[in-house]
């Protein structure tokens, strides 16, 4: 044996050794018995194995540490059904949470909603027609989302919303209207992804009026983004509703972007778009929220045949520079600007409009392999494994206060509700002026929610946020200033 095997061998002693001391339960589940009761039954550390067969439920999962693991017989899954009667399929609060191998079908707002919980990980599920979101971490850190299959989903497949150091690697994304929406998160490798066939591929943007006011660092590596011409069939009013179809990769407000490595090709409107806020929305109006998309690194892609068909406006734009083809890259509105320090390798290569001022990269894309890498260093993004923590972020902790009222609004109110802008629901500016000090009101409405507007979906209920909880979430709501 020479000392690597030995090493190598010590190390599996090892993890055996750690597993075994912080394994916990595992608890079974069969087809007709339900997941919740087992998640019920569960303590802090242990595993429900879910076995194949159909489960029409919604399951909470509040406590630290749980593994929701599928087992799949014979090529059949566990199917998770929400038969579009139930709203979500999985939704997590608790820290350390880990899902995979489920498949889960015919929900109408999640498939897999994170809210607040940090350390998380979601692979290998089978997502289809979930409503508006299919794997939707919102507000956690440190997270990993890999190899996932996800179609038909009405607004984003993957959705990293207010989240910070998250991988998203090797899923396919298509028939969806956004692939891959990286929104006001920091620290985000998305790499090794199929996105194709979407309405936009994958999508680095700051929605306004969020708690989390940026989007910066985020490496766009070695994905596949192709032919994403599907018409948009969004909910008409929300954000994603503005995405022409035909985009290949869209940075709107977003910071230090590298994209980098990628094949793109076939996407109708353009390859990669580069714009600042009011392409989609106003994000001018959020004051503490910076428009302008600045340090965009766009390196080594290879791309043909994107802007065969550009949709609607960008049609327009394109006829205003004598072109009925839309570019391999556009840069558009402010993104234009020298000012905005962005970078592009290779320029000759593609066909582009508004990259006159930008400057070549400079930095070589292959580095010296001893180089030192900082996490921050765009620049290095070949030497860069994750963007993943080393060691877990600390566990999220929902106090009964005004603290813990600002988590759950973060981590579920905001993903419907954004200050002045519509998301999925109503802004809180509107809610503020219907209700103002009545915050009773707010808190029974949350916990059985009627239809109010027409133009707008149904709220699903909040009814496992406790009662005092739901008091404080509305305090903070009604006292939202932006
Ligand atoms: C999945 C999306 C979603 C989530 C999550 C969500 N809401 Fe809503 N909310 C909506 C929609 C959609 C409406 C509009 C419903 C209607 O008018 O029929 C709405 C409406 C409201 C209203 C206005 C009711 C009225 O009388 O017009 C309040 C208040 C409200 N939400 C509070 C909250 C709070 C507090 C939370 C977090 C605990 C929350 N919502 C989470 C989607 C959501």
């Amino acid at each position: 044996m020479n000392k690597k095997t030995v090493f190598h061998g010590f190390g599996v002693l090892c993890l055996l050794l750690m597993s075994a001391v912080t394994l916990g339960a595992v608890h079974e589940v069969k087809d007709g018995e339900s997941i919740q009761a087992a998640v019920t039954k569960a303590q802090t550390g242990d595993t429900i194995r879910v076995f194949p067969g159909t489960y029409h439920e919604t399951v909470f999962i509040d406590k630290d540490d749980i593994s929701l693991v599928g087992v799949i017989e014979d090529g059949e899954w566990p199917h998770l059904d929400g038969e579009k009667v139930l709203n979500d399929a999985i939704l997590y609060s608790g820290n350390g949470f880990s899902v995979e191998w489920f498949k889960i079908t015919q929900y109408k707002g999640n498939a897999i909603m994170g809210q607040s919980g940090n350390n998380f990980s979601i692979r290998n599920n089978w997502v289809i027609d979930t409503g508006l979101y299919g794997i939707f971490p919102e507000f956690g850190h440190n997270g990993l989302i890999e190899n996932n299959i996800l179609s038909e989903i009405e607004d984003a497949a993957i959705y990293v919303g207010m989240s910070d150091y998250i991988d998203v690697r090797n899923n396919q994304v298509f028939d969806n209207v956004a692939g891959i929406e990286v929104e006001n998160s920091r620290h985000v490798l998305v790499e090794g992804n199929v996105a194709r066939n979407n309405t936009g591929g994958i999508l680095v943007f700051i929605t306004p009026g969020l708690p989390i006011k940026s989007s910066y660092d985020a490496i766009i590596r070695r994905n596949f983004v192709t032919n994403n011409n599907t018409p948009n069939f969004a909910i008409p009013g929300s954000l994603v509703a503005g995405i022409p179809s035909g985009t290949g990769i869209l940075v709107m407000s977003g910071d230090k972007v590298v994209i980098e490595d990628n094949i793109i090709t076939g996407n109708n409107t353009g390859g990669i778009i580069v714009t600042s806020g009011d392409f989609v929305t106003e994000v001018a109006s959020d004051k503490e929220s910076d428009p302008h998309s600045d340090q965009v690194e766009i390196r080594n892609n290879i791309m043909f045949d994107n802007g065969n068909d550009p949709d609607g406006e960008m049609k327009l734009l394109m006829l205003s520079k004598f072109s009925t083809k839309g570019p391999d890259i556009l840069a558009y509105q402010s993104a234009t600007q020298k000012e905005r320090g962005s970078c592009i390798s290779r320029r000759e290569a593609y066909r582009s409009y508004g990259l006159d001022e930008w400057t070549d990269c400079d930095a070589p894309t292959v580095r010296a392999v001893d180089a030192v890498v900082s996490a921050d260093d765009i620049g290095t993004t070949r030497q860069l494994m994750t963007k993943m923590l080393e060691a877990p972020a600390d566990p999220r902790v929902i106090t009964a206060d005004a603290d813990g009222a600002e988590v759950v609004y973060s981590g579920i109110c905001a993903g419907c509700h954004a200050y002045n802008v519509r998301l999925i629901g109503p802004p809180a500016l509107v809610i503020q002026a219907q209700y103002g000090d009545d915050v009773q009101a707010v808190a029974d409405y949350v916990a059985n929610p009627e239809r109010r507007r027409p133009d707008f979906p149904s709220m699903p209920p909040q009814g496992h946020i406790s009662e005092e909880m739901r008091l404080l979430v509305a305090e903070y709501m009604l006292g939202l200033e932006g």
